[in-house]
């Protein structure tokens, strides 16, 4: 099944819904009819509290889980199984401790087939670019928390995805990493545009970060609020229209987010 959308939308959740059924429990309600679209090369965030869904959600956008009801489309194809199009970038980075940086940033074009010497250049640029020149051969145990996160973002932009999701990527870095890797973030984005869909229960992260940002409820997750945020780039954290739209958001939300 396909369906109509408008001119530069690449993604469209159209009234996805979901619930768990464990034994001896109630069910449990986690993403309540939301519908939200994806623009091209937008970089979307979707924030909300801890625990309201958001990860589900995602799961269901890139195809790891089936939604209960409703749809997600990608290009105005239905999305049943992950896209290779799609591409993730989580909190567990999942690096593999025996392969150098190198070896883990080309992994994805190393097992879709491409040949060494074009997936090695593609992996050095984007390892240049995070930051990391220099540290090609070191292992991932040599490493600070803030690199391993740079590998991670070097690794998914590597695979050349369309669209590329990041579930609360620094949520545990310290304050100061969290503060640079949201400046690297925002750095690499610019240069590199990409469809991004960027999930945070950070409120100046998101405001730091997005092009529009989506306001979720707590569990269930429902969409709350849609925010175009026009603010010029590089964002100023304490400039007075920053300062107004964060009280603007954090007022609307339940929670101290
Ligand atoms: N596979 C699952 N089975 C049962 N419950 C789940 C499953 N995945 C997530 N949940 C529950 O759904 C709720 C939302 O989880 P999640 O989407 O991970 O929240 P967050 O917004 O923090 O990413 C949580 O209460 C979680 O325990
Ligand atoms: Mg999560």
């Amino acid at each position: 099944m396909s369906m109509e959308q408008k001119a530069g939308t690449r993604l469209i959740v159209k009234d996805v819904s979901k619930t768990f059924y464990q034994k001896k429990i109630e069910p449990h309600h986690v993403v309540d009819k939301v519908s939200l679209e994806v623009k091209d090369n937008e970089f979307l965030v979707l924030l909300g509290p801890g625990h309201c869904g958001k990860t589900v959600l995602l799961n269901i956008v890139s195809g790891l889980m089936p939604p209960d009801e409703g749809s997600v489309y990608l290009d105005g194809e239905k999305i049943t199984k992950p896209n290779p199009k799609i591409g993730m970038v989580f909190q567990k980075l999942g690096l593999m401790p025996w392969k150098t940086v190198i070896e883990n940033v080309e992994i994805g074009p190393k097992l879709s087939g491409i040949n060494v010497k074009t997936r090695r250049e593609r992996a050095e640029y984007f390892i240049d670019l995070v930051g990391l020149k220099g540290f090609e051969n070191s292992y991932p145990h040599q490493l600070s928390g803030g690199m391993k996160q740079r590998v991670g973002i070097a690794r998914a932009y590597t695979n050349d995805p369309e669209i590329l999701i990041m579930d609360e990527p620094f949520g545990q870095l310290d304050a100061q990493t969290r503060y640079n890797m949201q400046n690297e973030i925002s750095r690499i984005s610019e240069h590199e545009k990409r469809t991004i869909i960027f999930v945070t229960n950070n409120i100046e992260e998101a405001l730091y970060l997005g092009d529009r940002i989506i306001l979720f409820t707590e569990c269930p997750a429902r969409v709350k609020e849609i925010y175009d945020i026009d603010l010029k780039r590089p964002r100023d954290m304490i400039d007075p229209e920053f300062l107004r739209l964060r009280k603007m958001i954090s007022n609307n939300t339940d929670l101290a987010l």
